[in-house]
């Protein structure tokens, strides 16, 4: 096109990210049946107030609130932490991307801990900032010497996903008291919350140096919508106020979390169901001799392959209309990671495993 020479190399190096599929793909819409377990999306969708009051919405043609003043009080209900703490954005990836805006030059550093969610990655790529990697341990914990020895005057932010995705893990408590002693700024981001029951939101009111994430995208089932929210130290919570776009968070987003949080008790019921089918599902998983599931506290299960090839097992599922996750990178290549689908999905997924192992049998080579 004639003008790559005017591309930041940051944008033009960028490996990118690799997103799940879209059921609008034209291959997708033709396909007999699809069963998406690749996404750790919520197989029972929002609440059903969600759509109804959308359909009813009278303000489209007007901005969203850039002070984002009622969601603020309702997360503030939610969570039990002041409004003041609270930033909301589009998707929690948003605010992930706001943290390097305020926090990382070029140059900078930000430690993770591998494997783990793409998007720290991603936007330190972006903001040419290194990701330092600390790869976890053989039961996916974190080597806590090892943090601070690579901690460095260009260390600015610490993630943490908690549970971490893809291996559905909890960092011990120990643990994260040890990274917050670091003074450092730690994202401790729990997007899974709801599923796990654990969270360190409370002590955002005591660590300034805490920032927690959520995301109304995967036990909420508003993942299309894009709404995440941040706990912040009041400092940062300002700043992140201010340097974020002025109407991140749409009008039907901001109204989906209202009409979500009216209706706590039928998430809560869905969130029940889908641990109670993960228990299950991670028992019959277990049973078939050729896969390792890793106990998981999140919606999804991360499973090991016994002969090493996870993308095979991907691609006989995806065959079969089952889409789940493979990581094409070192130390996951013999995985695979499946969301907690309804029972019925999760039934045909067990038959189409059985089928490409060929029975309980192990992998056909
Ligand atoms: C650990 C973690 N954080 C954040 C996100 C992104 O959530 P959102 O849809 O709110 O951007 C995900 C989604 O997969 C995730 O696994």
């Amino acid at each position: 096109m004639g003008l790559e020479e005017f591309i930041r190399p940051e944008a033009a190096n960028f490996s990118g990210y690799k997103a799940c599929k879209s059921l609008d793909l034209p291959e997708v819409k033709a396909a007999k049946r699809v069963i998406k377990l690749d996404a750790n999306e919520n197989p029972y969708g929002p609440s059903p107030r969600v759509p109804q009051a959308l359909g009813n919405y009278q303000g489209f043609q007007f901005y969203p609130d850039a002070e984002q003043t009622e969601i603020k009080s309702y997360l503030e209900y939610y969570t039990g932490i002041p409004g003041e703490h609270i930033v909301a954005g589009a998707g929690s990836d948003q605010l992930i991307e706001y943290l390097f805006r305020l926090f990382v030059n070029s140059g900078d550093e930000v430690i993770n801990f591998s494997p783990t969610f793409g998007m720290y990655r991603f936007y330190a790529e972006l903001y040419g900032a290194k990701v330092v990697d600390i790869p976890r341990g053989a039961d996916f914990s974190i080597d806590i010497d090892r943090v601070k020895r690579v901690i460095s005057p260009r260390t600015k932010l610490i993630f943490l996903a908690n549970p971490n995705n893809p291996t559905g893990t909890l960092a011990e408590w120990d643990t994260i008291k040890s990274l917050l002693k670091t003074g450092l700024p730690i994202v401790v981001d729990e997007a899974y919350f709801e599923f796990s029951g654990e969270t360190v939101a409370p002590l955002v009111l005591d660590y300034p140096n805490l920032f927690v994430l959520r995301t109304f995208s995967k036990w909420a089932g508003l993942a299309g919508l894009r709404i995440g929210y941040g706990l912040f130290p009041t400092g940062v919570a300002n700043y992140l106020m201010h340097i974020k776009d002025p109407y991140a968070v749409n009008s039907a987003a901001l109204l989906a979390v209202k009409e979500s949080l009216n209706d706590l008790e039928y998430l809560r019921a869905s969130v029940e169901k889908i641990i109670k089918e993960r228990e299950r599902l991670f028992t019959q998983l277990k049973g078939l001799n050729w896969i390792v599931p890793i106990p998981s506290r999140a919606n999804f299960i991360l499973c090991r392959v016994m002969n090493g090839d996870g993308e095979a097992v991907y691609k006989g599922l995806e065959s079969r209309g089952i889409l789940v996750r493979y990581f094409d990178q070192p130390g996951l290549s013999d995985c695979i990671r499946i969301s907690v689908g309804r029972p019925e999905d999760d039934d045909i997924l067990m038959d189409a495993l059985k089928d490409i192992g060929g029975g309980n049998e192990g992998l056909k080579p």
